[in-house]
């Protein structure tokens, strides 16, 4: 990947696809190619093909997909796989027929088994049942990663798969209904702080161990697999380490300046007891998360202040 390759990046607008934006044009790519969900839907099979034919990108980075939390992946599940395979489909078949040769497929640790061996290594994959709640987004990102590889194997394309951990950071979605668990307790937190609330109620146990990554530690992991041109395959990305709920809780309380306690809504499902990835395959590669929690809270809050008053 030279300053001059013509870079496509589906999804630029949303969390990981606008970090991938501000940190290419910041090391010096120039030849940025995006389009708007109004410019060119996803999902229509035709404007996706000739979109590709006409602009024939060098790379192809694909972060555009439908995506949401527990409550939206439970509900929607039709739209979440539906909508999902056909933007994988439409991509990748379409980057495939325009003669690009590199492609970047962003997945999710969701589709590993629910309970898989930690960390969790890629070779995991497939050997298990998964989490029932986004059954229907994990087989759709599942089949994004084997159209990579089967167009590796049959056309010799060297199409790249990464899987990434929790995510959060500038650009995140703070719908109540669509949120992951950053935002959701980022939002919930401010809340109760403006209102003078004594208490934060968070669900479950909070003994539940998550790891995040701050999205900017993404997309260089990502940018860096795309430049090194690395051997195809699937690739962990995540923060190494994790923390309990009840400590991200208390970061995020501290950040956001609420002095109450923290009590546990005990009736509220845990989910699965650990979620932590391997990520020895991208450290040998020289990459590794830079950016703490409370660090990367901080600024994760500074932009949902930043667009509340807005
Ligand atoms: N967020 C996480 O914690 C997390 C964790 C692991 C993996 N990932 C993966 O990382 C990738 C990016 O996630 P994200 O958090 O950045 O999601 P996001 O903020 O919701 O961004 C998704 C982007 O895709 C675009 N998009 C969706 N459907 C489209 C369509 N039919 N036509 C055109 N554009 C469409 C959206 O456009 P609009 O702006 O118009 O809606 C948005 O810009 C996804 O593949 C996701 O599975 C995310």
């Amino acid at each position: 990947m030279n300053k001059e390759s013509k870079l496509y990046i589906a999804g630029h607008r949303g969390m990981v696809g606008s970090a991938l934006y501000r940190q290419l044009l910041a090391k010096g790519y120039r030849n940025l190619l995006v389009r708007s969900r109004q410019e060119l839907d996803l999902t229509d099979q035709r404007a996706v093909h000739e979109f590709l034919r006409e602009e024939k990108p060098d790379y192809v980075f694909m972060a555009a997909a439908r995506v949401g939390g527990i409550y939206a992946n439970n509900t929607f599940r039709a739209d979440f796989i539906y909508e999902n395979l056909i933007i994988e489909a439409n991509i990748i078949h379409g980057a495939w027929k325009a003669g690009v040769n590199r492609l970047l497929f962003l997945g999710s640790s969701c589709i590993y088994p629910r309970d898989c061996p930690q960390p969790i290594k890629e070779e995991y994959l497939l050997t298990g049942p998964l989490e029932q709640t986004n059954e229907p987004y994990a087989i759709s990102k599942i089949a994004g990663i084997k159209l990579c590889e089967s167009y590796n194997r049959q056309y010799g394309s060297s199409y790249v798969s990464v899987m990434p951990t929790n995510l959060y950071g500038q650009n995140d979605t703070y719908d109540p209904l669509d949120s992951h668990v950053v935002p959701a307790l980022i939002q919930k937190t401010h809340e109760a702080r403006l209102r003078g609330d004594k208490t934060l109620v968070v669900w479950g146990t909070g003994k539940p161990r998550r790891e995040f990554l701050y999205v900017d530690d993404l997309a260089r992991a990502c940018i860096l697999l795309m430049e090194k041109m690395v051997p195809d395959g699937v690739f962990n990305v995540g923060a190494g380490s994790d923390v309990t709920i009840q400590e991200l809780a208390e970061t995020i309380m501290e950040v956001v300046g609420f002095q109450g306690t923290v009590s546990f809504d005990v009736s509220k499902p845990d989910g699965t007891p650990r979620k932590l990835l391997d990520v020895s395959k991208m450290k040998e590669l020289g990459w590794e998360a830079t950016i703490g929690l409370p660090e990367g809270i901080e600024m994760a809050y500074q932009d949902f202040l930043a667009k509340a008053c807005n």
